[in-house]
């Protein structure tokens, strides 16, 4: 069983876009937690760690079955913040028997990922979260859909800024998904399909109502929604434009809407809008969702914690829970 108190969370890609605010995110979460920055610049890496405090430094090599870690050194967690084709980094969490956060797969890359959990189901717990906003705007929806009786859709948006730019890693990736992947997975009329135009883009309206042109993602939030709530309709989509706060002179901060058609608890049945806004932008949502999934599978979430599995967030976190985090954290959550 992993020891939390006396080993360390590692970031791998920590000193990155994504790794560095999910490092940062965590540390406010828990002050006393012991924190290894996982990278290969070594002056970065020791920037952060003075910055976030009760850290450590490790240089990584993502060749080596070792990761080119120290072997005497205890980990309880291992967080991929980068891209790992060969998946070294799985096997050295599954080789140790502590949980693992997979954050950049499409829907149709996580083969080999379930590949390793089949050979060895009783390892350790592995997160599936490249899902968008470190699984944010899913569990989000989860949360509203908790109102409704009956869910027929949950459409989710995104509108990126211009000014809130994707992290070098995050860029190549979805460069990758855009050159070898497959049509946009949705689900249309009960039926899990891969979309082709028209079905694969629509107009979106974003916090001050402005129309935007949106094309569907193939990103795991599709999974998680459409089996979580049997909907016959579920998408993502993601629309770069000028957000509401650009607009208004405070900076880019990056808008989720989420969309549920349905009938409520209370009888009223419709298409129900709830906005997420986070000020910080869209990496920053992100670190949040990344850092709860970290706390949860440590146990420091008010549920125990898994010692094996295969999970999507929605089958770890506590919707409610992350709701919580996210307005602790200063990100808007409304009902609009
Ligand atoms: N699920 C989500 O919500 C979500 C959100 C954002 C990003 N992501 C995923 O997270 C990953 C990182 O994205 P990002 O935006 O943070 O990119 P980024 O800013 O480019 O950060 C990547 C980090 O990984 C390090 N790195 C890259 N290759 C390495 C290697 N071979 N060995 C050691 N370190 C290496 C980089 O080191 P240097 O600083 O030395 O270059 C950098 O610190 C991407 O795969 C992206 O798809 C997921």
């Amino acid at each position: 069983m992993t020891d939390t108190i006396n080993s360390s969370v590692l970031i791998l890609g920590a000193t990155g876009s994504l790794g560095s605010r999910t490092t940062r995110m965590l540390r406010k979460l828990h002050p006393d937690l012991s924190i290894t920055i996982g990278a290969r610049d070594m002056e970065k890496a020791a920037a952060l760690a003075s910055e976030v405090g009760n850290a450590t430094i490790a240089r990584l090599d993502i060749a080596a079955s070792d990761l080119g870690l120290d072997p005497g050194a205890r980990y309880s967690i291992v967080v991929t913040a980068l891209r790992d084709h060969s998946l070294n980094t799985l096997r050295y969490a599954q080789a140790r028997g502590i949980p693992y956060i997979a954050l950049s797969d499409g829907v149709f890359e996580l083969g080999p990922i379930v590949a390793h959990h089949a050979y060895h189901p009783q390892a350790s717990p592995i997160l599936l979260l490249g899902h968008s906003n470190g699984g944010s705007p899913t569990l989000a929806a989860l949360h509203f859909a908790r109102d409704f009786e009956t869910v027929e859709a949950v459409e989710i948006a995104i509108l990126f800024d211009p000014g809130d730019p994707f992290g070098a890693v995050s860029g190549k990736d979805l460069e990758r998904i855009e050159k070898i992947g497959p049509l946009p997975l949705v689900k249309e009329d009960g039926q899990w399909q891969w979309a082709r135009a028209p079905l694969s883009g629509r107009f979106i309206t974003s916090v001050d109502g402005s129309p935007h042109a949106a094309q569907a993602a193939g990103l795991q939030d599709v999974l998680s929604l459409g089996t979580a709530t049997r909907a016959a309709r579920v998408r993502i989509d993601l629309a770069v434009g000028l957000v509401a706060s650009s607009k208004e002179g405070r900076g880019p901060s990056n808008e989720v809407i989420i969309e549920i058609t349905g009938t409520q608890k209370n009888g009223t049945s419709g298409r129900f809008r709830y906005e997420l806004i986070d000020p910080e932008g869209y990496a920053a949502m992100s670190a949040r969702g990344a850092a709860v999934a970290i706390e949860t599978l440590l146990g420091l979430a008010g549920r125990d914690r898994p010692e094996k599995g295969l999970f999507l967030p929605e089958t770890l976190v506590d919707p409610a829970h992350l709701v919580k985090r996210l307005e602790g954290y200063g990100v808007t959550v409304r009902a609009a």
